[in-house]
């Protein structure tokens, strides 16, 4: 029996195992049941029992050495695998990651927050009222009488007879001060209806109304909450102006006009070449009106007024289409 030759095919075999493949073909040469090892073990039945004791010690020793560097063989290519697949499976954790596409608000929205944040730093409060009103609230109670021109069919959505669509947040004004007594201050942001469609007008927008009801309250009083809104909204240098006019609410009224944010006052065509732009309606509010809601005019004074929001959210951002605002579209949106 050569042990020898059993050495030397381990020794040359061991040798030659790259893979893991080669690895288990080896083992089964050598390990199997009817591998080497297997065959010289039966080769032991025909020695005698001297030389089957010396030569089963030595075979058995062989084999177990031989078990013992397989299975090291075995742990390195497991090693070597698990390696590759950490590699594999590297993450570059500083690569830039991908931005995920987040909502944001509406510039009218953000327009709307913008006005209600700096009329709540001058202490006024916020309301909100039905955008479905009965024409008393509409027109009525502010001094509109029924053969007035703003209750035209064609400017008013009628749902029923005596029921529409708000035209304006001014009804908010009889609401509000039916419900309260003086002082009152607050402002009313919301959706008003008007059957108008064109590059600057919409069938719903936005307004948001004011009203400041107290003892003594005056034209300047007006004038200074107003132009201070101005300054905070456009900027502490944008000219202001004043501009008689006519509400059925208020007595004496005034439109305020900004200076023209293209062309700051050169004229162009956004102004119509006046060099200002038209932002607020705004009055003292009419001694029939507070008569109505239960207030003495010879008590008490206010002032309102009422601003388009579309409107002032185009000036801030430089937006010339007001339908923009209602496409949805988010190439557009989204430079906000
Ligand atoms: N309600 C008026 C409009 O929609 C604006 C306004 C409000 C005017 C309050 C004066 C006072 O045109």
């Amino acid at each position: 029996m050569n042990i020898e030759e059993l050495h030397n095919r381990v020794e040359s075999g061991i040798a030659s195992v790259k893979t893991i493949e080669d690895l288990k073909g080896f083992k089964l040469v050598l390990l199997g049941r009817k591998g080497l090892f297997a065959e010289y073990l039966d080769g032991l039945k025909s020695l005698n029992k001297e030389e089957r004791k010396d030569f089963g010690r030595e075979i058995n020793s062989l084999k177990s050495e031989t078990e013992g560097r397989l299975k090291g063989l075995e742990d390195h290519f497991a090693e070597e695998e698990r390696k590759r697949e950490q590699e594999r499976s590297w993450i570059d954790i500083t690569m830039p990651g991908k931005i995920p596409l987040t909502g944001r608000k509406h510039p009218i929205t953000q327009t709307f927050d913008e006005i209600i944040r700096i009329f709540s730093s001058l202490g006024f409060s916020v309301a909100e009222g039905p955008e479905v009103e009965t024409e008393h609230y509409n027109f009525e109670a502010l001094n509109i009488p029924k053969d007035h021109p703003a209750r035209d069919m064609q400017d008013t959505f009628y749902i029923e007879p005596g029921i529409v669509l708000r035209t304006h947040t001014s009804p908010m004004q009889i609401r509000v001060m039916e419900s309260q007594l003086p002082p009152v201050r607050v402002i009313v942001p919301g959706a008003v209806y008007r059957c108008d469609h064109d590059v600057s007008h919409t069938p719903m927008f936005h307004q948001v109304e004011g009203l400041l009801v107290d003892k003594g309250v005056r034209f300047s009083d007006l004038k200074g909450i107003l132009t201070v809104f101005i300054h905070e909204m456009f900027g502490p240098d944008t000219p202001v102006r004043f501009r008689p006019s006519y509400f059925p609410f208020t007595e004496p009224s005034a439109e305020i006009d900004i200076g023209c944010v293209i062309c700051a006052g050169d004229g162009c065509r956004l102004c119509k070449e006046t060099g200002w732009l038209e932002i607020l309606g705004s009055g003292m509010v009419h001694p029939q009106v507070l008569r109505g809601v239960g207030y003495d005019p010879e008590e008490v004074s206010g002032f309102a007024f009422g601003m388009g929001v579309e409107r002032i959210a185009m000036l801030r951002f430089g937006i010339d289409d007001i339908r923009q605002f209602y496409y949805h579209d988010t190439r557009f949106l989204s430079q906000f």
